[in-house]
C-alpha cells in the first residue's frame, strides 16, 4: 500500500522555525510499525532525520511521539492500526511529543522529565536487613499493590500528552506520580513519607485534573490516573 508521511521538522542549527516534511512510501506493508517507515525514510530518502529508538519491541521506551495527534511508541504502532479497512492509501503524520524543548526533529530534551522522575526517590529504601541476613518477604497481596505501575518504560508519552504539564513544566507529572506509587506502596520500603511530601506540594499531585490523557497514551496499559487517585488517597487519608 501507498503510506504518505508528514514528518515535522527542526535543526536549529538551520531552521528558524519547524516545518512539515512530506514523504511516500509505495510498497508499505499493513504489519509495518510506524518505526519501520521511519527507518525507510532516514535510509533511503533523508539521512537527516532524526529519531531516538533502541529496542524496536515496546521495552526501552525511547521513541515515544505524538502520530496523528496521539502519543504512542512508534515501533508499537502498525500502520494496519492506523489505515482505514480495504483502502490502499493511509495519510501519518508524525511529531514530536509536546511540552519538552525539540533538540532536532523528532528527538526533545528528556532531562527536564527525568528531573521529575528524580525527585520522587525511584528507588527502593530500607538500611534495615532482615535479621536473619535473607531477603525482604512479601505477601503476595501486598506485592499485588504495586504491580501495575512496575510496568514502566519511562517513555513519556503519559507526561507530555498531560495538559496541565503543558500549562506548567514545573508539575512532576504522572509518569513521576507513577514511580512515586511503585515504592509507596511497597510495604517493605521506607521512604513513603518523604515521597508524599514531594507528591503534596503546590506541584505535586493537586495538578492533576484528573483528564485522563495520560491514561490513554500509556502504551502499556497502566491505570495512570488510578494510581495517581491512590496517591491522593494516601495523602488525604492515609491510605498506604
Ligand atoms: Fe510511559 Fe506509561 Fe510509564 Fe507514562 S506510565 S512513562 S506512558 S510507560
Ligand atoms: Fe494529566 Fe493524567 Fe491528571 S492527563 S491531569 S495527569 S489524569
Ligand atoms: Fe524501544 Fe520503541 S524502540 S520502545
Amino acid at each position: 500500500m501507498q503510506v504518505q508521511i508528514r514528518i515535522r521538522r527542526f535543526n536549529p542549527e538551520k531552521d528558524n522555525q519547524p516545518w512539515w516534511g512530506d514523504y511516500t512510501l509505495n510498497d508499505a506493508n499493513a504489519t509495518d510499525s510506524v518505526l519501520d517507515l521511519l527507518h525507510r525514510i532516514k535510509w533511503e530518502q533523508d539521512g537527516t532525520l532524526t529519531l531516538r529508538r533502541s529496542c524496536g519491541l515496546g521495552v526501552c521506551g525511547s521513541d515515544a511521539m505524538r502520530i496523528n495527534g496521539a502519543n504512542r511508541l512508534a515501533c508499537k504502532t502498525l500502520v494496519s492500526r492506523i489505515a482505514k479497512a480495504g483502502s490502499d492509501q493511509t495519510k501519518i503524520q508524525v511529531e514530536p511529543m509536546l511540552g519538552l524543548r525539540v533538540i532536532k526533529d523528532l528527538v526533545v530534551d528528556m532531562e527536564p522529565f527525568f528531573d521529575h522522575y528524580r525527585s520522587v526517590l525511584p528507588y527502593f529504601v530500607n538500611d534495615n536487613l532482615p535479621a536473619d541476613g535473607r531477603e525482604f518477604l512479601q505477601s503476595p497481596e501486598d506485592r499485588a499493590r504495586f504491580d501495575d505501575t512496575t510496568k514502566c518504560i519511562l517513555c513519556a508519552a503519559c507526561t507530555t500528552s498531560c495538559p496541565s504539564f503543558w500549562a506548567n513544566e514545573k508539575y512532576v507529572g504522572p509518569a513521576a506520580i507513577v514511580q512515586a506509587h511503585r515504592f509507596i506502596f511497597d510495604s517493605r520500603d521506607q521512604a513513603a513519607e518523604e515521597r508524599l511530601k514531594v507528591m503534596g506540594d503546590s506541584f505535586g499531585v493537586w495538578r492533576c485534573r484528573t483528564i485522563f490523557n495520560c491514561t490513554n497514551a500509556c502504551p502499556r496499559d497502566i491505570e495512570v490516573t488510578k494510581a495517581i487517585a491512590e496517591v491522593k488517597a494516601a495523602l488525604t487519608r492515609g491510605e498506604i
